[in-house]
């Protein structure tokens, strides 16, 4: 068997917690049986490394690993995504299609955000576990599939039982055995080990030298709250090693990377014009981000319509609008011919095959191993500042979504999303 610290060091993950490796340790344990498991935790504490992990030392570790967010896709569509659908199921089912439970015979599925599931798909789900059984959306035949299950939550999955929202057979079904991962904030010895691990790939990536903390900075790094755990850590690693000129920096330089910095704290007096001038540098930042992830969805719903699809004309004339968004309007538009060559060239195939499909756009079976590296670049401050240009944006035209979006670049489906998710 594997140990705690040759895991770690095979899936990446830094720290020495014991709350950590006990979870790591679970998780080797329980590989080899088809045992359902649920991780739990706070977000941004590094709970998808588990199904990974718990996968790769499985005897299913040639088969199939796919990752669903069921937070991500939308209520409608996701008995479908999970199960697949007949021809003709509903407006729009033009072909048989094959669900991720069909995909993955034999592999394994993460369900990420599982307190997310509708209780109509619960009650699907609950009966694969129970016997590998399955219908897909629109057809009488039952069929057959052999998976194993990691779910993971960061709701509290009693309330949600209690509030009518998850079933409780399904909850004792999928936790069979459960594996928590602390807090960051409940990791202390780990915070700093983790900045430096962080501030050295990022040094390395933006070709700058090594982002130092001062004695009281590193203070202020293990008193923080971290609601954004990991993730949060790590997006501050980066702002701080973009942005910070001096490569020490102090408490007072940190706390402005801190939102929400507890008030007991000396309050930080900058002057009024360098301060303004940074935001500003800031917010140009994040609005490229954004711009460049919104195109990026678009270019990746296009290439998946053509892997699904295969006829380039087709899928032209159905994303026009897409394209054009793309490409720009004149003679920049790809010809069918170049659409036919993305077409053919095939994803490279790799045992086991990795999908996930937690995506931002809308359920995508998405086969290329960066889009989980897409995902793990969405940090917290980038959504927060999402947040707050979408809101802006809303303010200043009143209320229409229309103009808003026209405004933001992204299409009046996706600000509609992103009002729903952001609770607006
Ligand atoms: N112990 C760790 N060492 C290194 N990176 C980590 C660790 N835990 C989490 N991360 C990183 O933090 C980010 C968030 O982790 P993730 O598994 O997506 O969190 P969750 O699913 O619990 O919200 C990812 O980029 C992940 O690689
Ligand atoms: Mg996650």
């Amino acid at each position: 068997m594997e140990s705690v610290q040759a895991i770690k060091q095979r899936f990446g993950i830094i720290g020495n917690d014991g709350g950590l490796n006990r979870a790591i340790e679970k998780a080797i344990q329980v590989a080899p049986t088809d045992i359902s498991v649920l991780v739990t935790g706070e977000s941004g504490v590094g709970k998808e490394a588990i199904p990974k992990i718990i996968h790769q030392l499985s005897h299913r570790k040639h088969g199939k690993y796919i990752a669903v967010n069921c937070g991500a896709i939308p209520e409608g569509t996701i008995d479908s995504e999970l199960f697949g659908h007949e021809k003709g199921a509903f407006t729009g089912a033009t072909q048989t299609r094959s669900g991720y439970f069909e995909v993955a015979d034999g592999g394994t599925i993460f369900l990420d955000e599982v307190g997310e599931l509708p209780l109509t798909t619960q009650v699907r789900l609950l009966r694969v576990l129970e016997n590998g059984e399955f219908i897909k959306v629109g057809s009488s035949k039952v069929q057959k599939t052999n998976v194993r299950i990691v779910a993971a939550t960061n709701v509290n999955m009693f309330e949600a039982i209690e509030k009518g929202k998850f079933r409780e057979d399904l909850y004792y079904r999928l936790s069979t055995i459960e594996i928590h991962l602390p807090p960051l904030r409940k990791r202390k010895e780990d915070i700093h080990l983790l900045f430096r691990k962080f501030a050295s790939d990022f040094a390395l990536k933006y070709k700058m030298p090594t982002i130092r903390l001062s004695d009281d900075a590193i203070q202020m790094l293990l008193n923080y709250r971290w609601s954004g755990n990991i993730r949060q850590l790590r997006n501050v690693a980066e702002q701080v090693s973009v942005l910070e000129r001096e490569r020490t920096v102090s408490s007072q330089k940190l706390r402005s990377y801190l939102p929400d910095i507890g008030s007991n704290l000396p309050a930080v007096v900058e002057s009024k014009k360098s301060s303004s001038d940074f935001n500003n540098e800031r917010e140009i930042l994040y609005k490229v981000l954004f711009d460049m992830k919104s195109d990026l969805n678009d270019l990746k719903k296009l290439t998946l319509e053509l892997m699904k699809n295969g006829n380039a004309k087709d899928v032209q004339e159905q994303n026009e609008g897409l394209i054009q968004k793309i490409y720009g309007q004149n003679n920049e538009e790809p010809t069918a011919d170049n659409l036919e060559i993305l077409a053919l060239e095939e994803p490279e195939e790799s045992t086991p095959e990795i999908v996930d499909t937690t995506t931002v756009e809308a359920p995508q079976e998405d086969r290329y191993h960066y889009a989980e590296e897409i995902q793990e670049e969405e940090t917290l401050s980038l959504q927060e500042k999402e947040l707050e240009l979408i809101k802006k944006s809303l303010e200043r035209h009143q209320g229409k979504r229309k103009l808003a979006a026209a405004e933001l670049g992204i299409s009046e489906r996706t600000l509609y999303r992103k009002i729903k998710q952001y609770d607006l």
